[in-house]
């Protein structure tokens, strides 16, 4: 799997030219990209990178990577980011690593967003994997309800909803910004352009781990090779 991550974030440096500035996304996936923009930045290369995540940032600062602020940026050229599923629409699911509301400013502000991915991430439809949902940790449960039913809604097999937790066991887990994910097992979304919808309109949804209409180049890496799949969004 590693050896498959890697020549995804290997294909995807074709995408990067001098003089980018790079949204970094969050990740092994990510990381290991970042790992072989460093070696390409120590050769020579002259990029910048907006880090998704304080995690990314270190491992930015780690290999070499320079960094503007997000605060501080005019133009993202082009973001590269993992994701956790891919459909054949180029959907995606992301927020495994709970740092979906950055990734997704910084992808879509970006020109262009290249996903790099091993190829067990692709699947015919979305929701095996929990869809992540950042909310405000203010009334969760009653945020929690109105997530369900809007799965329900709109055709996904909603189960539970669980409150995901501090790997340590300490309390539930803190996002970046403050907030807490639900991840809720859809088993599967056959409409995820209004599940989208549905849960953008619940007050106390910060973010959903959703990417409809994002993505444009797919990197799906085997053992032995990648595959670059694109798509045009003019
Ligand atoms: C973090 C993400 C990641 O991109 C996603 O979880 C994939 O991670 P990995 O490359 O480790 O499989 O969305 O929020």
């Amino acid at each position: 799997m590693t050896q498959a991550k890697e020549n995804a974030a290997l294909a995807a440096l074709d995408f990067v030219e001098d003089g980018m500035t790079l949204g970094l996304g969050s990740g092994s996936t990510a990381e290991i990209f970042i790992e072989h923009l460093g070696l390409r930045i120590a050769g020579g290369m002259k990029v910048q990178g907006v880090p998704t995540s304080q995690r990314t940032a270190e491992c930015a600062r780690e290999f070499g990577v320079p960094m503007v602020d997000a605060d501080m940026v005019e133009k993202i050229h082009l973001t590269i980011d993992g994701a956790d599923e891919v459909d054949p629409q180029f959907n995606l699911i992301k927020g495994g690593g709970a740092c979906l509301l950055r990734e997704k400013i910084i992808a879509d502000a970006s020109d262009r967003m290249v996903v790099i991915v091993d190829s067990a991430k692709m699947v015919d439809m979305l929701g095996a994997f929990p869809l992540p949902i950042e909310i405000d940790p203010f009334a969760m449960p009653l945020t929690a309800e109105k997530i369900y039913a809007a799965l329900l809604k709109t055709g996904c097999e909603a189960g539970q909803t669980v409150l995901r937790q501090k790997k340590d066991g300490s309390g539930p887990l803190i996002t970046d910004g403050g907030h807490y994910i639900l991840d809720s097992k859809c088993r599967n979304i056959p409409d995820p352009v209004a599940t989208a919808r549905a849960l953008a309109a619940i007050p106390g949804v910060m973010e959903h781990g959703l990417f409809i209409d994002v993505a444009s180049v797919i990197v799906v890496g085997e053992d032995d090779h990648a595959k670059v799949m694109e798509l045009s969004r003019e």
